[in-house]
């Protein structure tokens, strides 16, 4: 198959993450015999920095003319703490979903026995935790009015659902619970909010002609504990867009490190897949970033490009590597590998050249990683 990829390597370590991303897209393009075609462009701080714009109307026009985006990570350090700042690296982010009409954040939460020790919870409530948050991302309080009165003292930012936002996203959540466990948790504040009780109402009507499904229905903020005291509870969690942000950084300490989790993004364009780590500034050009995120975030890029089998070639590669502690300074700090090192070995499992035998020396001297 031909496939055309826009890449967004973005800030931080998002290029070098990103890079090795492309690279195991390579090999298996080579080992099923596809071609991909990547076309590179621009969006956040390096946007800024090269055209004064986070999202150059050039970057859209690739995206919607491509089958999917590869996006590495936003944000840099000096437009964090300058609430003046009228252009800044995550306005592109945002501009990006909303052109792409990318409503559906897919974040899938799980768990790998080797790295059990590096989570802050106990194994016995982590192992086995298998779960996907479906975040609604192109509305609520993101994307609603905002406003700050002239004396610089009130400001409010308008958190606005519709029917019809809500409907969509909680299609595809019901659809994919059918396809796992069955069980569906919407998460909101209905005890508060009226947009909250807007998705109740929508999701319980919804749940009648998903009755295979059991669907229950819990307050954010039990939620938040849920997550940590019993997550092996969850299947798949339906949330509103601030909710989602919040959970799901939540509960990528579960699997031990930010940097192993990815996300897909998709609606009614081409679908975005992007690691959920942030931009890392202070490891950024160092090679010691983990670039699993980005590689497990490739391997739903080709699910959703129907290639099945290469996925799961993509993710017994990435297992593989854990398994043998082939890891990034996130998950050891002592005893690491380079960024570079574990896409290589990536690549090399792939492309069938990992032997049985491991050489760890010739890893660990950077000689080989023909092992
Ligand atoms: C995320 C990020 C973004 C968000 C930022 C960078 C705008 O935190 O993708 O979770 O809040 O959606
Ligand atoms: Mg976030």
């Amino acid at each position: 198959m031909q496939k055309n990829i826009a890449v967004i390597n973005g800030d931080g370590i998002g290029p070098e993450v990103t890079r090795q991303s492309v690279n195991v897209l390579n090999a298996i393009a080579q080992k099923f015999g596809h071609e991909f075609n990547f076309t590179y462009c621009l969006m956040g701080a390096d946007a800024i920095d090269k055209t004064g714009n986070p999202l150059p109307d050039e970057t859209i026009e690739i995206c919607l003319n491509s089958d999917a985006v590869l996006f590495g990570a936003i944000g840099h350090p000096k437009y964090d703490n300058d609430p003046s700042a009228k252009v800044r690296p995550e306005q592109g982010l945002l501009k990006l979903r909303k052109s792409l009409q990318l409503y559906a954040n897919i974040r899938p939460v799980a768990t790998y026995p080797s790295l059990h020790h590096l989570s802050p919870l106990k194994t016995k409530n982590i192992d086995g935790v298998d779960f996907v948050i479906f975040r609604e991302l192109t509305g609520g309080i993101y994307f609603g009015k905002k406003e700050l009165n002239a004396e610089q003292t009130v400001a409010s930012d308008d958190c606005v659902y519709s029917r019809e936002e809500i409907e969509r996203i909680a299609h595809l959540a019901f659809q994919y619970a059918q396809k796992r466990k069955k069980r569906l948790t919407l998460v909101d504040k209905a005890n508060v909010l009226e947009t909250s009780r807007l998705w109740r109402k929508v999701v319980r009507e919804l749940a009648i002609q998903y009755y295979d499904v059991t669907t229950d229905y819990m307050f954010v903020d039990n939620a938040a504990m849920q997550i940590i005291v019993n997550p092996k509870q969850f299947d798949v969690i339906l949330t509103e867009n601030m909710f989602g942000d919040i959970i799901s950084d939540e509960a990528s300490v579960i699997a031990g490190s930010l940097g192993l989790l990815p996300s897909a993004s998709v609606g009614k364009g081409a679908a975005l897949f992007e690691p959920i780590h942030g931009s890392y500034p202070q490891a950024a050009g160092k090679d010691i970033a983990n670039p699993l995120g980005s590689i497990l975030s490739s391997a739903m890029l080709l699910e959703y490009l129907d290639m099945r089998e290469e996925a799961s070639v993509v993710r017994e590669a990435v297992e593989w590597t854990l398994k043998n502690n082939f890891v990034t300074k996130d998950i050891d700090p002592v005893n690491f590998y380079f960024t570079t090192t574990i896409g290589e070995l990536i690549c090399d499992y792939v492309g069938n050249k990992a032997p049985g035998e491991i050489h760890k020396a010739n890893i660990e001297l950077r000689k080989s990683t023909i092992i």
